[in-house]
């Protein structure tokens, strides 16, 4: 384990933001105590932004997979169209070279289509997955279905742009998966975190952990389960304090 700070984060370009700095050393930590030892995954790296820090929690015996094109030819003409608009410029060294500035060593990288990744992984082994490659649907779908086959019981899944106007199909697929078993447990304004497991121990752990964790925080209820929304807006905390202590109280 390395302790990644916030500016060797802020160095690498990309699309990664503080609210979910926070929420990933969260559910990092917490992947490990309900999972124990476990795999981790990410699907979509771009330049390394958010695969530093995901690399600084890989434990003794634990394989932390990237997968991403890296500018190799998509499965569909549409995902071609995407990355080539998206990210021209991408290579393979250029994220190697970004994760070498953080890490002694790369993680396991996996160029290919994320639709191959469930060929390159172990099943049912993963305490963590990122879920932020193709934005299409079609894609989208088949990556929330790999990361319910990678997911150990009790595993999360942080999916990106999970209600962002530009990518309607990542909203699609992912709450048409909630009618699947997928039970999100918070959410911020870029991703939503989510397990296959039970949600309730998640829950419990964001309660404990969001009055300390210096962001804003509400509980929202989907159908009966509670999802926590969070986002950061420095004076707001108190009112996620008054909100456990509703819940504390009810
Ligand atoms: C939004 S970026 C990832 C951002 C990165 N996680 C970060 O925090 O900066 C999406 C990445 O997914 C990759 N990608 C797009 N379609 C893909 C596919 N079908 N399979 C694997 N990777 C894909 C792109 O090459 C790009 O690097």
């Amino acid at each position: 384990m390395a302790v990644v700070t916030d500016s060797q984060i802020k160095a690498i370009p990309g699309w990664f933001f503080r609210s979910d700095w926070s929420i990933f050393r969260f559910a990092l930590e917490e992947s490990s105590r309900q999972v124990g030892k476990g795999d981790l995954l990410e699907l979509g790296a771009y330049l390394g932004k958010s695969a530093v820090l995901i690399g600084g929690d890989v434990g003794q015996g634990e394989t932390f997979t990237v997968l991403d094109l890296f500018g190799a030819q998509a499965d569909t003409p549409a995902n071609a169209a995407e990355n080539e608009d998206q990210y021209p410029s991408l290579t393979r060294s250029r994220f190697e070279e970004n994760y070498l500035k953080v890490h002694d060593a790369l993680p396991s990288v996996i160029q290919a289509p994320s639709s191959q990744v469930l060929d390159h992984v172990s099943s049912g082994s993963h305490r963590f997955v990122h879920v932020d490659a193709s934005h299409l649907y079609e894609h989208v779908v088949g990556d929330v279905r790999a990361s319910r086959e990678l997911s150990a019981p009790q595993g999360i899944v942080a999916f990106d742009d999970y209600r962002t106007f530009h990518a309607v199909g990542v909203s699609a697929a992912v709450w048409e998966a909630t009618r699947d078993g997928l039970n999100p447990v918070a959410v911020t304004e870029m991703k939503m975190y989510a397990t296959w497991g039970d949600p309730d121990p998640w829950v419990d752990a964001l309660a404990r952990w969001l009055p300390w964790s210096g962001l804003a925080f509400e509980e929202e209820r989907i159908a009966e389960n509670a999802v926590f929304r969070v986002w950061r807006k420095p004076g707001a905390v108190i009112r996620g304090l008054m909100e456990l202590q509703k819940r504390r109280m009810s």
